[in-house]
């Protein structure tokens, strides 16, 4: 008898192009080692997820008929006009402004499944095989792989504790337009507000000229600037910063990508956009060819808690949350990373996470003995700083690591923070003995 095996599969270009994301990776070591502290994981407090607000409105929405049905139905590509209208109030609050003093309307709102599939569509509209993004050096690798996923080129530009650096940011149009490559520039992507994985916001003084450089430098065609404001509500200390967004005063330039993920739930998953005017229809096509409109009944939950103001006092309540916990790391750092004398961090001022600067030759790949002492002995993980950076794979940072201080507890933390020194002692005292 003779067994023919079936066909190989032929798969698409895209598939070639679709990056194994390191997070399967750092899952399946959580899982692996389970008396681990996890500092890798990028996820929100399981303890503050506003399970009271959600099953309140929820309960509003399913007791009333009409809402009910209108919520439980398919909706609309861009999601519902009331709900953009509540999303365009609560962005004007956010810019400390009226709604008219915005300077767009609802029509240029696009509500997504988390902004992740904003930042996807965006991607998937902007860019053929080869164009290039310019992203922050280090940024939110997620977004990495989103580029790889449509075959363009991240081109990475360097940041200090301010942000991307407007004058790296010029050079390196300048010295993409010498090399005749500026026709390829499409976007340049930062993450505004405490930047996952360094913790850095852009200075609000750099905010306008990244637009102007934006601007400057579109001459065949529109650079667009994707500002992701993915943690603008987690700031727990000093006054909050108009956006990127607020700059770009005629709204061509800058789309603006927001999420409810991190300041109330991202089991909802609801993100929204806001778009240049000719954006707005290729955006909504194809999110079209997707999914026809992100569900309906998250969105509901969401504007009912905005309206109700519940939104605002949860919020307030999450920063005084992780206000603590970002304190406890600070502490831990203190405590624990200082006193080894070669590890650099910034205490951040928002968001989810503390950025390490080890020295070079302390690498923290998944391969490193660094990465490899800290998971298997000392049990914590964090994310490796190189998943971070773009470009040339030889020449990419690799002594850098992303401790989140979102799932630990206060307790967690200080024992992460603890776990890793001794890693790294470790690690720096074989590399002395030659061990
Ligand atoms: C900087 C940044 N942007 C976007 C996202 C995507 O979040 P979501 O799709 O849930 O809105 C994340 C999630 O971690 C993030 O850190």
């Amino acid at each position: 008898m003779t067994t023919t095996s079936a066909p190989a599969l032929r798969f698409s270009q895209r598939r070639e192009w679709a990056s194994e994301q390191a997070i399967g990776f750092l899952m399946q070591q959580a899982v692996e080692n389970r008396d681990c502290v996890s500092l890798a994981a990028g996820l929100v407090d399981p303890t503050t997820l506003p399970t009271e607000i959600v099953r309140e409105t929820a309960d509003e929405i399913l007791a009333d008929e009409a809402a009910a049905r209108s919520a439980l139905q398919y909706g609309t590509t861009p999601g519902s006009e009331p709900v953009r209208e509540t999303l365009l109030h609560l962005l004007a609050t956010q810019e400390g402004k009226s709604v008219e003093e915005l300077g767009v309307g609802v029509d240029r709102l696009v509500v997504t499944t988390g902004s992740a599939q904003l930042l996807s569509i965006v991607a998937e509209m902007l860019f053929d095989p080869g164009d290039v993004c310019l992203v922050a050096a280090p940024t939110y690798f997620v977004f990495l792989g989103t580029l790889d996923g449509v075959g363009a080129r991240a081109i990475p530009v360097e940041t200090d504790e301010y942000g991307m650096r407007p004058d790296a940011l010029e050079q390196t149009l300048q010295d993409l337009e010498a090399a005749g490559e500026l026709e390829r520039v499409k976007l340049v992507y930062l993450v505004s507000e405490f930047e996952n994985p360094s913790g850095v916001s852009l200075a609000a003084e750099r905010r306008p000229q990244v637009v102007e450089l934006a601007r400057r430098y579109s001459r065949s065609h529109r650079i667009h600037v994707l500002e992701d404001a993915a943690y603008r509500e987690l700031r727990y200390d000093g006054e909050p910063l108009p956006s990127v967004w607020s700059h770009d005063t005629d709204h061509d330039t800058v789309i603006l990508a927001q999420t409810f993920s991190k300041s109330f739930s991202p089991g909802l998953r609801v993100g929204f956009g806001v778009l240049p005017d000719d954006l707005v229809a290729p955006v909504i096509d194809r999110k079209g060819n997707e999914d026809f409109g992100s569900a309906n009944f998250p969105q509901a939950v969401l504007q009912r808690a905005i309206e109700s103001g519940r939104y605002a006092a949860h919020v307030d309540r999450l920063r005084a949350s992780y206000r603590r916990k970002r304190d406890a790391m600070v502490a831990a750092a203190e405590r624990h990373l200082d006193p080894l004398g070669v590890v650099r961090w910034r205490r951040p001022e928002g968001g989810l996470y503390l950025w390490i600067e080890l020295p070079t030759h302390l690498q923290t790949g998944f391969e490193s003995p660094l990465f490899q002492r800290a998971s298997r002995v000392d049990g914590v993980m964090y994310v490796p700083g190189e998943l971070c950076f773009a470009g040339d794979a030889a020449t990419r940072r690799r002594h850098h690591a992303r401790l989140s201080f979102g799932v630990q507890d206060e307790s967690g933390i200080e024992e992460g923070v603890r776990r890793l020194a001794s890693a790294i002692e470790h690690v720096l005292a074989s590399a002395t003995t030659g061990a």
